[in-house]
């Protein structure tokens, strides 16, 4: 029974935990103010998850496989008391890493408190050093100082930091380089991701999308990068490295070199149902059974049943038409 394959022979190891689908920016791939504007209604408090609720799920999720935790939302320093969170999925046996997604814009007020709670480590989302570049992509016109200091507080109170830019054709790909470059001389990993067709409201096109083998052609421009082996099953990122050392590079082709076989990821939507794949059209409702008053092991089974019964390969299939009506990636997490 224990633990648990599904229809593909793929192991559970990593719970993508959001905690709202709220966020402060409205950045054009993920949030387009035309859908997500004024009027648009966000989950009530009353249907997230509470804390005890999500630490149950983590801690029953562990025995089938999991590792580690991932906190995303939305953006997840939108929901109040996060570092409390923290402490209590820190506190539970077994975890070996607890990360946080963050855009970083809250990050320089939450960052001492999160690094206390036991936080393992951040990934900020920055998609470009211009100033005008980044207001416009994040739709609200934030700062990108504002994350910058986010970065320096959570590398302060010893946080280690990954950044995540995602990449898209005729907005942001002339700043690859600067990107690089600053992060190389920052000493912080970097990775470009492949923009992708998550949700229905981005208006997603091929053309968009600037592929790893681009995004790989215009860094070797400037560094002669060497690629390392991947550390674990399942990395989702192609790895490079400086010939003479220092933080590395990745690459995110969800698109173009999709990653499925290895796919060992469940996502936790805030109001609490279970996604074995980014791309579903529906989730499992988990928080109706977690208060339906069901014990440990009952939950801990139906945990189980949804990996086993998982068929998901959405990003190999991608083409092939499965006509579903995709969540947002707003609601369920990168
Ligand atoms: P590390 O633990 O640091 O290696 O991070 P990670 O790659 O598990 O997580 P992260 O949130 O940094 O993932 C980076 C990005 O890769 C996400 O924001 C997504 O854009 C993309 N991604 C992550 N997981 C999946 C997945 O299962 N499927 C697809 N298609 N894309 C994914
Ligand atoms: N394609 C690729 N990455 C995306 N993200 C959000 N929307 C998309 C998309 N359409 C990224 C964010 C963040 C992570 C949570 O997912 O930039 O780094
Ligand atoms: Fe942007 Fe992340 Fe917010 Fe989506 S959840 S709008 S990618 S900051
Ligand atoms: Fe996993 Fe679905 Fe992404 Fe494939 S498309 S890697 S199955 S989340």
């Amino acid at each position: 029974m224990f633990p648990p394959i599904d229809r593909h022979g793929r192991g559970l190891r990593d719970l993508r935990i959001s905690v709202t689908d709220r966020c402060n920016f409205r950045c054009r791939y993920c949030m387009p103010v035309e859908s997500f504007g004024a009027d648009h209604e966000f989950l009530p408090r009353a249907e997230l998850l509470s804390f005890e609720e999500i630490t149950r799920v983590a801690r029953l999720s562990m025995p089938l496989g999991v590792r580690k935790l991932r906190l995303t939302g939305g953006e997840p320093l939108m929901r109040r008391g996060l570092a409390d969170l923290v402490a209590m999925l820190a506190a539970m046996e077994g975890v070996d890493d607890i990360a946080m997604t963050t855009n970083g814009v809250l990050l320089a007020h939450h960052a001492e408190a999160l690094a206390l709670a036991g936080l393992s480590r951040v990934t900020v989302s920055l998609d470009s050093l211009d100033p005008a570049t980044f207001a416009r992509m994040n739709g609200v016109g934030a700062k990108v100082e504002r994350v910058l200091a986010g970065i320096s507080a959570a590398l302060a109170f010893g946080l280690p930091v990954k950044v995540n830019a995602v990449v898209q054709r005729g907005v942001n790909e002339s700043g690859i380089l600067p990107l690089a470059r600053w992060a190389r001389e920052t000493g912080i990993d970097i990775r470009f991701i492949e923009y992708m067709d998550v949700g229905e409201t981005n208006g997603w096109k091929l053309d968009h999308v600037v592929s790893a083998t681009e995004i790989l052609e215009t860094l070797r421009s400037e560094f002669p990068l060497t690629a390392r082996d991947p550390a674990y099953r399942g990395e989702v990122a192609r790895h490079w490295r400086h010939a003479d050392g220092g933080p590395e590079i990745g690459i995110i082709s969800s698109v173009t070199k999709p990653f499925c076989s290895d796919c060992q990821r469940l996502r936790l939507s805030a109001d609490g149902r279970a996604f074995t794949c980014l791309f579903s059209d529906h989730g499992h409702d988990l928080r109706g059974i977690l208060r339906s008053g069901l014990d440990d092991d009952a939950i801990r089974n139906v945990i189980s049943t949804i990996w086993q019964i998982r068929d998901d390969r959405y990003s190999e299939a991608r083409g092939e038409g499965s006509g579903q009506h995709k969540v947002e990636m707003s609601y369920l997490g990168g």
